[in-house]
């Protein structure tokens, strides 16, 4: 089949891309050069800005895609982008949305008096009422947070005539190439030699539902074979959700340090070690619906996924953005501060 993945070069689209090629299928990305196609070999390209797509069109249409795989819709306008592009024509189309469309995110970022809501989430779980959830975390109107909000994107794409849409709603997406660190931002800790990891008491017990990389990769493509399912929306998730202890147990027996994890009841630390979340809320997720609608059970489990995390991480020391490396400095300064005065 020929596959047109709209991103496709950096994470969890890079990984569909190389796991399509692996099984034969021909993919073309569309993106705007700032990555390159590296391990991605025989995909072919297409430059360009994602506010621009209806331009590409005619280029999409020589191509012949059976389908089209939306790695990079975050925003009402780039639903209506991709609806101007595709609808009437493509087969398919896959929309890579998040599980931070259920009303359980709004309780977990404290945007709502809604009380916790009932998991593990499934897809008829109650949908947030708060629009943009980013928004207050935004610096201003250029950051990605300002206007995100992918339930608009959804419904839009969903109720479009002439668009056979599918949404797949993405837990924590874990793996090598991960840019938001969720292995390493523990790893690295470990790496350092810390002897202490210390977490919040109720962010130590918070279960919080994640996807291996291969795993999400590997679902999408398996979906490729099935002509027929019977839902437009599924939850994709590993079927295991750790608490964050267990998580860091986890990385730690792996990658073979022995410090303290330390639990410390919330109201004996400073606010930048509790955290601003609502952690009452878990986040855990049902994705049963995909793999009784299609038959998918997930390749790697949770012990070889974190190896082969910890493994790439240690090959390739992550990038981290300016903005996270300020956060940590300040949680690593507040965490020895504390450590220190106990
Ligand atoms: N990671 C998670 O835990 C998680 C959780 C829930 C949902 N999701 C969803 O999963 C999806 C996949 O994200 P990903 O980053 O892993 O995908 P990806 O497709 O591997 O990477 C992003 C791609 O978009 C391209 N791109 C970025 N901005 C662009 C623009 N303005 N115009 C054209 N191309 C652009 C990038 O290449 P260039 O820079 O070269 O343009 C890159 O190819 C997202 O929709 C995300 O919301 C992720």
């Amino acid at each position: 089949m020929r596959v047109l993945i709209i991103g496709g070069t950096r994470f969890i689209g890079w990984h569909i891309a190389s796991g399509l090629i692996r099984a034969g299928h021909s993919v073309c990305v569309f993106h705007r050069g700032s990555t390159r196609l590296e391990g991605l070999d025989g995909v072919s390209e297409i430059l360009g800005e994602k506010e621009n797509l209806s331009s590409y069109r005619d280029r999409f249409r020589d191509l012949h895609p059976g389908v089209v795989i939306d790695c990079i819709g975050y925003t009402e306008t780039d639903g209506r982008k991709l609806i101007e592009t595709f609808a009437g024509w493509i087969p398919r189309l896959i929309f890579l949305s998040s599980c931070d469309v259920y009303r359980a995110h709004a309780v977990l970022h404290r945007a709502t008096d809604d009380p916790v809501q009932a998991t593990p989430l499934t897809e008829d779980s109650p949908l947030r009422t708060n629009v943009y959830p980013y928004r207050k975390y935004a610096s201003g109107p250029e950051d990605w947070r300002y206007d995100y909000d992918k339930i608009p994107v959804e419904r839009m794409l969903l109720a479009q005539s002439g668009l056979d849409t599918t949404v797949f709603r993405l837990p924590a997406v874990h793996g090598p190439r991960d840019y938001q660190l969720r292995v390493w931002e523990h790893l690295r800790k470990m790496e350092a030699g810390r002897k202490v990891i210390l977490l919040s008491e109720t962010f130590s017990k918070w279960l919080w539902g994640r996807g291996y990389v291969g795993n999400i990769a590997a679902a999408i493509c398996h979906f490729l074979s099935k002509e027929t399912v019977s839902s437009a929306v599924f939850n994709l998730s590993d079927p295991v959700a750790l608490s964050q202890k267990e998580w860091v147990e986890q990385i730690a027996a792996i990658a073979g340090w022995t410090g303290e994890i330390l639990i410390v009841p919330d109201e004996f630390l400073p606010d930048p070690l509790r955290g601003p979340y609502n952690f009452a809320q878990n986040w855990t997720i049902d994705a049963s619906r995909f793999r009784t609608a299609t038959g998918f059970t997930e390749a790697f489990t949770l012990e070889q996924s974190i190896t082969k995390t910890i493994a790439s991480n240690r090959a390739n020391p992550p990038t981290v953005s300016v903005e996270q490396a300020e956060r940590w400095r300040e949680d690593d300064e507040a965490e020895e501060r504390w450590l220190a005065g106990r």
